[in-house]
């Protein structure tokens, strides 16, 4: 049976491409077990406020389990007349059940029937996403304990700026991707509300118990307002917006792994899993993943941006333009967890090459804010020790020498107050291990950092 159920007030058939560009088929599809759990739900509130009997909501029950049967088997038969997984599903409950199954659609629009289906799709991908990014937290703060001693340069600019800790720079991402964890349970709060018994946009005529259905579903709440309900699309942009932040983090994680596996910079090696050869260059090795995913970042933003537009200025209550939300959502969803699934074992298997590292670090006058700090402890105003410590700079470049190598005497040259002691500052170690406040580069402060996070992942 493909009669479409609104066919009643039509005398004619709709036009066949009208049919195809109308229809949702095509991607919406994705939703059908949670269509089904939503409707499985629906129907025993049904026969619980005896709207519908018992003996109605089991029959219809027991067909809407056998249609996710088929479609989990690949025999269910997807019609594009059939405009929706809505329309889809419940055609084929009447061809199952006969007409008790047009009892199923009491009480409901298919404007709260798709909003609930996107909350409970979205509800358990946003859960994945959360597991997702757990392990890339895992593998930054396996790395980090691992290569707890490595030196490299920290940059500004891109310029050699100070030496870091290896482990510094990982928890950098640590953090950004705890944030981002934050953002989507905070999201998923406000996902997990139950928009179904809005009807089309002004509630429903029958005494329905949603309470009851929130409760079946798993829901925290309903929602207040029968108009919000089926026009609220602010849930999936939140995730969308969530998941570009997701995406800009793994951008400038990828851009790094892909400076680092140069030639140049050499400071890592990517697993070949994860890496590509050229089919001219016979020594190339691409590191092709970091390279998607800074490139699928852009899709992540376009999609946002999408969302974002298809919902600009649209009254109340639902328009139809609202079924182009599913495929930016998709899309984002697919292309965010697809990026943390890689990407968790890709930094697990990344070898560190810390002396690659470690002499980089020592190059670009890297401790020279150290003799600067040096000079001011010395009783110097920072201001002047900052022009001393150029000038010591100028002179190292001029004679190609470096700032831990310069004598005593050639120190002193620029200032009175440098004394035998500064060869405890500048050295790589002592750069680093003097900052030593929350949040520093310290070998101390970094371990201190680590056990939290790890007291935190226990928690
Ligand atoms: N396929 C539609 C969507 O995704 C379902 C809701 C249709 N409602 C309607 N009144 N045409 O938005």
């Amino acid at each position: 049976m493909t009669d479409k159920p609104w066919a009643g007030r039509f005398t004619q058939p709709t036009d066949k491409f009208v049919e195809e560009f109308t229809a949702s088929i095509g991607f919406d599809r994705r939703l059908y077990y949670y269509d089904i759990q939503g409707s499985i739900a629906h129907a025993r509130m049904l026969a619980r406020q005896e709207i519908i009997t018992g003996q109605e909501a089991d029959r219809i029950v027991a067909g809407l389990e056998e249609i996710l049967t088929e479609i989990e088997e690949g025999t269910f038969e997807f019609s594009v007349s059939l405009e929706d997984i809505h329309m889809n599903v419940e055609a084929r409950l009447m061809e199952r059940i006969g007409p008790v199954g047009g009892k199923l659609h009491t009480a409901r629009s298919r404007n709260d029937q798709v909003a609930l289906d996107i909350r409970l799709y979205l509800r358990d991908e946003v859960k994945t996403v959360l597991e997702y990014l757990d392990k890339v937290q895992e593998a930054l703060l396996a790395q980090a304990e691992e290569n707890l001693t490595v030196i490299m340069p920290g940059y500004t600019h891109l310029q050699t700026a100070q030496p870091i800790l290896f482990p510094h720079h990982m928890l950098a991402y640590y953090e950004m991707l705890r944030r981002d964890a934050g953002r989507m349970s905070d999201l998923l709060r406000r996902i997990n509300i139950m928009p179904l018994g809005a009807g089309a946009l002004a509630g429903t005529t029958f005494p329905i118990d949603r309470e009851y259905v929130a409760e079946l579903l798993g829901f925290e709440g309903v929602t207040r307002n029968s108009l919000d309900s089926v026009s609220d699309r602010d849930f999936a942009i939140e995730f969308g917006a969530a998941a570009a932040l997701i995406m800009m983090h793994l951008s400038r994680l990828s851009e790094e792994l892909i400076l680092w596996s140069s030639a140049d910079f050499d400071f890592i090696e990517l697993s070949d899993a994860f890496c590509t050869g050229s089919s001219i260059m016979p020594q190339k090795k691409n590191p092709d993943v970091p390279e998607l995913v800074r490139g699928k970042t852009g899709r992540v933003y376009g999609n946002l941006m999408n969302l974002l537009t298809l919902m600009k200025s649209l009254p109340l209550a639902y328009n139809k333009d609202m079924q182009e939300d599913k495929e930016p959502l998709f899309d984002t969803i697919d292309t965010v967890k697809g990026s943390l699934k890689i990407y968790a074992p890709m930094i697990r298997e990344m070898r560190v090459k810390a002396q690659n590292m470690r002499t980089a670090a020592a190059r670009g006058f890297s401790t020279a804010t150290d003799v600067a700090d040096y000079c001011v402890r010395k009783g110097i105003p920072f201001r002047q020790a900052h022009e001393i410590v150029g000038k010591t700079v100028r002179y190292c470049i001029e004679e190609g020498r470096d700032i831990p190598e310069l004598t005593l005497e050639e120190f002193r040259r620029f200032s009175e107050a440098i004394e035998e002691d500064i060869y405890d500052f500048v050295t790589l170690e002592a750069s680093v291990n003097a900052r030593r406040a929350t949040g520093g580069t310290a070998r101390e402060a970094v371990k201190r950092e680590i056990a939290r996070a790890r007291e935190e992942r226990k928690g």
